[in-house]
């Protein structure tokens, strides 16, 4: 049977659940999850001079400079734990980045399987965002409200500690908004044309959403 390297694209707002999701979704399929957005926050932590450049736009809701992006998720994609595939949760996020990824889906013989979109009300990204707690070490993401840890403060996963991201304040959530909507939403579009669009209702419990991505993404599996 042929081999092919599926990647399957989480696209959807900030808070839309992306993270939340891809975790679970690609730990039930096998294949790695991979965040820019950890990434970076990886850097950061570490102080990399890339780490340091990337927050000065981070810490203010803007996207980090396309090139930069790229460059550092062509390097992940090619380790050897992708060679089944992944789950991207937030990248591409602009059309440059979604042409780019194009080009080395073509020069490394992978496949975009599928792009479910995780449409989410603007009124409850917000209250997820304020209410989000991220895990120091893994970025595992708890709600203080609707998916509180079971010790206060601790990761129920890798027990470390949890915080709150720092662009989580409420101005920054807005302006993230208003980006996503100019850089990232042509994206819908993008995908559809490419047919692997797939829309699913993220305004509901954690669980029903899981379950209805697992299932999407494993009948695509068996028909490969
Ligand atoms: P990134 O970390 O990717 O942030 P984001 O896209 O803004 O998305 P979030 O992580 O905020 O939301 P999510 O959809 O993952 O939601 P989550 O599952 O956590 O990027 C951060 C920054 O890095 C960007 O602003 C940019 O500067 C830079 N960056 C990253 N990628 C880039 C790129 N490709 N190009 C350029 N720059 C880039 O859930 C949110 C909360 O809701 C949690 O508390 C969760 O518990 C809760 N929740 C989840 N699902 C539900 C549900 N169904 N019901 C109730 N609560 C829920
Ligand atoms: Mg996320």
């Amino acid at each position: 049977m042929k081999h092919v390297r599926d990647f399957y694209v989480f696209l959807g707002p900030p808070g839309a659940g992306k993270g939340t999701q891809a975790k679970v979704v690609a730990h039930r399929l096998g294949i790695p999850q991979i965040s820019s957005g950890d990434l970076f926050r990886e850097n950061i932590k570490n102080q990399t001079e890339m780490g340091i450049q990337a927050n000065e736009y981070i810490k203010v809701g803007d996207l980090v400079p396309d090139d930069v992006t790229v460059a550092m998720v062509r390097e992940r994609i090619s380790r050897t734990d992708c060679m089944n595939g992944a789950i991207l949760d937030g990248f591409p996020r602009t059309p440059a980045q979604a042409k780019a990824f194009d080009g080395i889906l073509s020069e490394t013989g992978c496949k975009l399987n599928r792009v479910p979109y995780i449409k989410v009300p603007e009124e409850a990204l917000i209250e997820r965002l304020s209410g989000r707690l991220t895990c120091r070490d893994k970025g595992h993401v708890f709600h203080k409200s609707y998916n509180p840890p079971k010790e206060p403060g601790v990761c129920d996963f890798d027990g470390s500690e949890l915080y709150q991201r720092e662009d989580d304040r409420p101005e920054t959530v807005a302006r993230r908004i208003r980006v996503y909507i100019e850089r990232t939403q042509p994206l819908i579009e993008y995908y559809q044309d490419r047919d692997v669009l797939v829309e699913v209702d993220g305004d509901r419990d954690i669980e029903t959403i899981t379950a209805d991505l697992v299932k999407l993404l494993e009948v695509e599996e068996t028909n490969v």
